[in-house]
């Protein structure tokens, strides 16, 4: 194995001076795109879920966006909702957008652009359940609650009682809103705490199900960049600042969420 390595790394080299000295000397090619990599959680409809093989929704259209004013081509990982910040802080992708919100606890590990977009946590249940408002939740081990994996639902919600939350205990944890949701409709769980934007989306999806009428938590969402990354950084905010003034940021919104 060790002589496999030792003859690997001799053979790079000299790949690697081959090209050097070849690829030095070669006229000027036209200049390839480079890639931006976004990753995304694309099971959170509106902002961002599959159609065939397709993604679409509101980030995937605001990355595409910024990746053409960079002009650069741009390249979609779909990944559960926790890696992304990891991903992120090792350069695995170069931005994270997912209707991510931006945290205090989050900002300790990466950037975040300015905001896009506001996101308000809301609580799905059954029609014909007895949950009718919010003091009606209750973290005594009485009831569960269904949340997709590491987003801010599950961090306020697996909280103790002194802090707003219902106890870990009684939280589920699913890789996705929609697996949440389904977990609500075979009454594994009786609440799911999750994005009103998505919420709806799996209202208008599933029969039986409605939203209550109170806002649990009222967030901004934002593209996660490394710390490190400030260049990035700076070329995101201004593509945004730019979309904004376009109004392009507004159609884009306003093609996925129309105004009542
Ligand atoms: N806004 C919430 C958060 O930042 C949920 C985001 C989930 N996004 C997704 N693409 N699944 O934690």
């Amino acid at each position: 194995m060790k002589k496999f390595l030792k003859v690997t790394a001799i053979v790079m080299v000299f790949a690697m001076l081959a090209c050097f000295a070849a690829c030095g000397s070669a006229p000027e090619k036209e200049a390839e795109k480079e890639t931006l990599v976004m990753a995304t959680n694309a099971a959170f409809p509106p902002y961002e879920y599959k159609e065939g093989d397709e993604f679409v929704g509101i980030d995937i259209e605001i990355a595409q966006a910024i990746a053409d004013k960079l002009g650069m081509t741009l390249e979609i990982k779909d990944v559960e909702f926790g890696s992304i910040i990891g991903g992120v802080q090792t350069d695995k992708f170069d931005m994270g957008i997912a209707g991510m919100t931006v945290t205090d606890e989050r900002l300790q590990s990466v950037n975040f652009s300015t905001s896009y977009a506001t996101g308000i946590q809301v609580v799905i249940v059954a029609s014909d359940s007895n949950i009718k408002s919010l003091d009606d939740l209750k973290g005594d081990g009485s009831m569960k609650f269904g949340v997709q994996q590491d987003t801010t639902g599950d961090i306020y919600a697996s909280d103790t009682a002194e802090n707003g939350g219902y106890g870990e205990d009684n939280v589920i944890r699913y890789k996705t809103g929609a697996d949440a949701v389904q977990a609500l409709k075979t009454g594994k769980v009786q609440a799911v705490i999750i994005d009103n934007e998505p919420a709806k989306a799996f209202v208008e999806a599933n029969e039986g199900l409605e939203i209550l009428d109170a806002e649990w938590a009222r967030e901004d969402y934002a593209i996660a960049i490394a710390k490190e990354n400030t260049e990035l950084l700076e070329k995101v905010n201004n593509a945004l600042a730019e979309l904004e003034k376009e109004g392009k940021l507004a159609e884009i919104i306003d093609k996925y969420i129309p105004a009542k």
